[in-house]
């Protein structure tokens, strides 16, 4: 089994699904544009060649190059995990005639109109909403919408350029601040909680689920800079209004022909009952959120992906034994981290539930928490009670605190 693997060593978690590969018995082609004598040491053992290319995202040059540097040699398979390169692995996959899902299927899951598209057509419920690319068009589709609405860009990532807007003010407000984005979708504000559904997929059917709670909901932690985003694992899939999102999350499976591989879908659930589709990418959640998983029921998932794509195979337990926590830190201050005030207190307490504290180092640079989720430093709590989770997530989210300063 011969796997092309696309960027193996970035994002860091890449090297995670290389090791998956080589364990269950592929043999890693890796294809990257960080220069063979750079990449980490953690990853050499498991690839078996390196072809670098001078820029990942230049798509008709890679191609053209992988194709100069196989030769001959046959793949099995051409995966990626990176969202940005899932479409570069469809096409390889179709230029090289290599069996996965195809350039069509990826971009459902890809472009976030065509995907709603698709997912209206299958009957099930999608955010009323329009593609705008001038600002009469917004104002238009605001109104007929009525307020609150979300502005957001088409090709958005992060809660980046999105916003939740109440009225004519707002929207006039916010109209130039949108001019660099060229084409935004307009949207009914769905109020409600916010969920994931997660799966691993064998020829579109999940061979492993999982959902997850966003606290507060994403477009609210990533506005306010003194919140600590916490996302927990849900253990109890059997709850109603778990069981009805992943219905919709298995529906949207279907509308979109998934494959085989990771996928990572957001949805609403309305006070009213009603739960309602978000966005999906046929890749894995970042921000740890496999590393979350794979602490919520004690399993690789890093390796068991690997398994599926290579054998069609799953073997590890789907058992859901904890529910898993993640709280992302922001210090406060810019600069440089000074302290770190709470932590001791924090793993005497809560020790045996801790699965890991990722926390800066006093003397690092606080990251720009507008760029990456990851903010500061992060852990990671687990508890078989979901009530217990949460309590843990809350304490670490106001008891621990770091400082930085310039
Ligand atoms: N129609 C909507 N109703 C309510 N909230 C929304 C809506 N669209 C987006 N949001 C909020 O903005 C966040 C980011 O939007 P999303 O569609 O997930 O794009 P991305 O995560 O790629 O930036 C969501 O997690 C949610 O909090
Ligand atoms: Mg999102």
């Amino acid at each position: 089994m011969q796997v092309l693997f696309l960027s193996p060593a970035y994002p860091p978690e890449m090297i995670e699904y290389t090791r998956g590969l080589a364990e269950v018995g592929a043999r890693v082609l890796g294809v990257g544009d960080t220069p063979a004598h750079a990449l980490p040491e953690k990853v050499r053992p498991y690839l078996s060649d390196y072809l670098q290319v001078p820029s990942i995202m230049n798509e008709g040059d890679l191609i053209a190059r992988v194709k100069q540097w196989l030769g001959g040699r046959h793949v099995d398979r051409i995966e990626a995990q990176w969202e940005i390169l899932v479409l570069t692995a469809a096409r390889l996959r179709e230029q090289l005639g290599v069996a996965g899902m195809s350039y069509n299927t990826v971009l459902g899951f890809r472009d976030k109109q065509l995907m709603k598209e698709r997912v209206e057509r299958a009957g099930l419920r999608v955010p009323y909403a329009f593609r705008a690319s001038t600002e009469k068009d917004v104002i238009d589709a605001a109104h007929l919408i009525g307020f609150p609405i979300i502005i957001k860009p088409i090709a958005g990532a992060g809660s980046a350029d999105t916003y939740r807007i109440q009225n004519d003010e707002e929207l006039h407000r916010v109209l130039p601040a949108l001019r660099h984005v060229p084409e935004v979708s307009v949207e009914e504000f769905v109020d409600g909680e916010e969920f994931t559904f997660d799966t691993v997929c064998i020829d579109g059917e999940p061979v492993y689920m999982n959902v997850a709670q966003y606290l507060p909901r994403p477009l609210i932690a990533r506005t306010n800079e003194w919140i600590s985003p916490v996302i927990v694992t849900v253990s109890d899939l059997n709850q109603p209004k778990i069981r009805a999102g992943i219905e919709l999350g298995k529906g949207v499976l279907k509308a979109l022909g998934m494959g085989t591989g990771f996928t990572h879908m957001e949805w609403y659930y309305k006070p009213n009952g009603e739960v309602v589709f978000g966005e999906i990418g046929c890749r894995p959640g970042g921000a740890h959120l496999v590393d979350q998983m794979n602490y919520t029921s004690d399993i690789d998932l890093f390796r068991e992906w690997a398994r599926a794509v290579c054998h069609k195979h799953f073997s590890a337990p789907t058992r859901r034994l904890y529910n898993a926590a993640i709280i992302f830190k922001r210090a406060q201050g810019e600069g440089t981290i000074r302290a770190i005030h709470g932590l001791d207190a924090y793993k005497q307490r809560f020790g045996q539930w801790i699965c890991t504290e990722q926390l800066l180092p006093i003397g690092a640079h606080r990251r720009n928490w507008k760029q990456t989720l990851v903010s500061d430093g992060f852990l990671i709590v687990r508890h078989p009670r979901w009530e217990d989770a949460l309590h843990m997530a809350d304490i670490a989210a106001t008891d621990i605190q770091m400082y930085a300063s310039r």
